[in-house]
């Protein structure tokens, strides 16, 4: 079976930093109660005409530039996203074109905040299968478009951001088993509908906003990452104390802590990117990767074990070992 590798990423944030004093402003809330209570200080909100393919391309600009490295042979790419530009065409698609990639496929993957991890799982399922060699992965979001800023409880967890990595095709192979799970019964917890419908019964109106049970999504997630990285572990034949670095979705400060303390993992060995980009949804695991890589604490072979989780509700992880270095360049 043919390997896989990621040698290569890049990332991007809108110019437009927001720190907490915005809501501050004019909710009933504070920098205090929120930094408590999340971890966030700030977060990135596009422009107006700024959409979620304009982040994708500047993420794989950086990409290119930091790896002097060129897209034109890439021949499928996979955007993880909730906040597509449109429903139709694809990001994707739009992405391909901007970039000028000749002889790509091109599909939106739609997984929330655990999208980015389900693109890699695809990517490595399409090498495996030597349908294809090397693949664009990007998780992106412009959630600020998605979000109702008069409900506090989920305005102001939200950012915009996008990363992008190439799985390509290897004889040694660097990603190893993943993970799936998902309960949809719980799908009514967290949404944004565009169309007017019933959920149980309960009709919701199709605002195009987002509508989170913060309490209830907080609790679902800290149990299934407890129950999920010991599964996935041994279905990689490691143990928690071979992992250098987990990457586990930016959801919320306190859901990464509670998740290190239940596993007796060190928070020090936890990426994350919540703190400076809030809940980025799909961009959050490659932002938190990047940043790992960018302060010196992700090296070489070092072994990370990703996991992704949110609207669904769903969860995927995978294990892989880090072949990406950040040059001078960076
Ligand atoms: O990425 C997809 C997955 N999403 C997540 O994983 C999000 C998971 N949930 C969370 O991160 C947290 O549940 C929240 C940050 C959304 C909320 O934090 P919490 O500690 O669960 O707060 P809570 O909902 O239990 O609310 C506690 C109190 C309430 O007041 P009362 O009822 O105790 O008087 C809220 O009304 O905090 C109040 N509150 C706020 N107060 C000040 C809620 N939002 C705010 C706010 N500022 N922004």
């Amino acid at each position: 079976m043919m390997g896989a590798t990621i040698k290569s990423i890049g990332i991007y944030r809108p110019e437009l930093e927001v720190t907490n004093a915005f809501f501050e402003a004019y909710l009933e809330t504070s920098d205090e109660w929120i930094r408590e209570r999340t971890g966030i200080e700030r977060r990135y909100f596009s422009s107006e005409d700024e959409y979620t393919s304009d982040l994708c391309v500047k993420a794989v600009e950086a990409l290119k530039k930091n790896h002097h490295t060129s897209v034109d042979d890439v021949d499928f790419v996979i955007v993880a996203t909730s906040t597509p530009d449109q429903i139709l065409p694809n990001v994707a698609s739009r992405v391909q074109a901007r970039l000028g990639i000749s002889n790509a496929g091109c599909i939106d993957l739609s997984a929330a905040c655990g999208g980015f991890v389900y693109g890699l799982i695809l990517a490595k399922g399409l090498i495996a299968a030597q349908t294809h060699r090397r693949i664009l992965v990007i998780g992106a979001e412009t959630l600020s478009k998605a979000i109702d800023l008069s409900d506090r409880n989920s305005c102001i967890l939200f950012g915009d951001g996008a990363g992008a990595v190439i799985v390509e095709a290897s004889s040694d192979n660097h990603v190893f088993e993943p993970l799936t799970d998902t309960d949809g019964s719980l799908g009514k917890e967290l949404f944004i509908s565009h169309l007017s419908q019933t959920v149980d019964g309960e009709p919701i109106l199709g605002d195009g906003k987002m509508h989170q049970n913060g309490r209830a999504v907080f609790r679902w997630a800290v149990s299934t990452l407890v129950k999920n990285i010991p599964v996935l572990l041994e279905k990689n034949k490691m143990t928690l104390e071979q992992v250098d670095y987990l990457i586990p979705h930016s959801a919320n400060i306190r859901i990464l802590e509670a998740v290190c303390k239940n596993l007796d993992f060190p928070m020090e060995r936890c990426m994350e990117s919540v703190r400076s980009y809030g809940n980025t949804s799909a961009a959050s695991i490659p932002i938190a990767w990047y940043n790992g890589l960018a302060s010196g604490k992700i090296k070489q072979n070092d072994q990370l074990l990703l996991i992704g989780f949110g609207g669904g509700l769903t969860c995927a992880g995978i294990c892989l070992e880090n072949k990406i270095v950040l040059g001078e360049a960076d």
